[in-house]
This record gives structure tokens, sequence and C-alpha cells, in this order.
């Protein structure tokens, strides 16, 4: 193709599409209405990660003695066990030790999740497991606390916050390799 084909090629494309643009039609005359532009508010109610080292955990706070009784009333009991110690899926609250059982060792929050804030993370985006993302902040931070408690991590009694949860040490958390530790 030479020169002067190639830039009529690419004028009649342009001029086709800044047709289309400018008044937002397609061609038989319908909206098109595409790329709207996302609010920070539309993107509020997805933006929930908790970075290790609590960024981004919300206002509230929480024990265990709040988090045993919401451990009941909010039917976790159906599933993780009375006092979470197991029932027809995993326990949260158990001292099943990692050590000596190679790749068959039953990975559990105490002997393996190498941060705190992220009991906090899972439990709000994913449970229960029948109606996720319906506990409050303070429901998350009391029922993070019974967890935490239970597995005797923090002394009882202990308020989990922005502040306080971020600051449990996992005993497992020096046996991972961070790939990117400056991302973290
Ligand atoms: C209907 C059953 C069910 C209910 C009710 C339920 N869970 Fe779970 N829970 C699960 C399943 C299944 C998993 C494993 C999910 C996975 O691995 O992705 C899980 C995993 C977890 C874990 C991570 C455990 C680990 O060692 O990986 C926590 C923490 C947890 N649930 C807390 C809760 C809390 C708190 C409640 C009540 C608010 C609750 N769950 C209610 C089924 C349930």
């Amino acid at each position: 193709m030479s020169m002067s084909k190639v830039s009529l090629a690419v004028l009649a494309a342009l001029s086709l599409s800044s047709v289309a643009f400018a008044d937002d039609k397609n061609g038989l005359g319908h909206k098109v209405g595409l790329g709207q532009p996302i609010t920070e508010a539309d993107i509020k109610p997805w933006d929930i990660t908790i970075l290790p080292d609590g960024t981004n955990l919300p206002p509230g706070s929480g024990t265990a003695a709040v988090g045993a009784k919401l451990f009941t009333e909010k039917g976790c009991i159906a599933c993780h066990g009375e006092g979470g110690t197991g029932g027809s899926n995993g326990a949260v609250i158990t001292d099943i030790p990692l050590a000596g059982r190679g790749i068959e060792a039953t990975k559990t929050i105490k002997n393996f999740w190498s941060n705190s804030t992220t009991v906090f993370d899972f439990i709000r985006r994913a449970m229960p497991w029948n109606a996720p993302r319906t506990l409050t902040d303070n429901e998350v931070y009391a029922l993070t606390a019974f967890i935490l408690e239970g597995n005797k991590l923090i002394p009882p009694g202990t308020v989990m916050d922005a502040k306080s949860l971020p600051q449990v040490k996992m005993p497992n958390k020096d046996g991972f390799i961070i790939k990117f530790p400056d991302r973290i």
C-alpha cells in the first residue's frame, strides 16, 4: 500500500470514529453509553483488602467475650463447631502442630497463617460462608479477638482494633519467604 493510501485509510478511520463519538451513537443511531468513569463511591465497597501491616483496617473494636457470643449467634458453630474447635468444616481454634508432618500437615490459623490481620480480612470478606459481607466491622473485630484469644495468641480481654491487631505476632510469621518484601 502506498503512503497516500495508508494515510487516507487512517483519515477515514479517524473521521468515522470521531463521528461515532461526537453524538455518542453507534451506526444504528442507538446510544452506546460506553466508558462511564467509575466513581470513588463505587470503588469503596470493593476496596476492602487489609495489608499485612494493618493498612486499610477500619475504625471499630471488639473483644473475645463479645466474639464468643457472635460465634454462636452468627451461626459459625454450625460449621466450625462449638468454641471453634472443628465441625463439618475446619477448626479455627486448635493446637495441631505443623512440624513433623510434611506436606500433609493440617494448616491452621495458629500454626500456619503469617499475619493476624489476615484473620480480620478473611472473616470480613468470606464469612459466614453462607452470608459473606454481612458482618459489621465491630463484629469482625470481636470474632477475630475470639479466634486469636482462643488460640492463646493474645492475653485474655485484649481489645482488638486497628492499632492492636497488627501487633499480634503469629507463631509461623518467619516461616515464609517473602518474594517482594518492599511491596508489603
Ligand atoms: C456454612 C458453613 C460455614 C459457616 C456458617 C462459617 N464458616 Fe468459616 N469456613 C467455612 C469454610 C468452608 C471455610 C474454608 C474456606 C476456604 O478455605 O476457602 C471456612 C474458613 C474459615 C476461616 C479460615 C480458617 C482457616 O484455617 O483457613 C475462618 C477464620 C472462619 N471460617 C471464620 C468463620 C466465622 C467467624 C464464622 C461466623 C461468622 C464462620 N466462619 C461461619 C465454612 C463456614
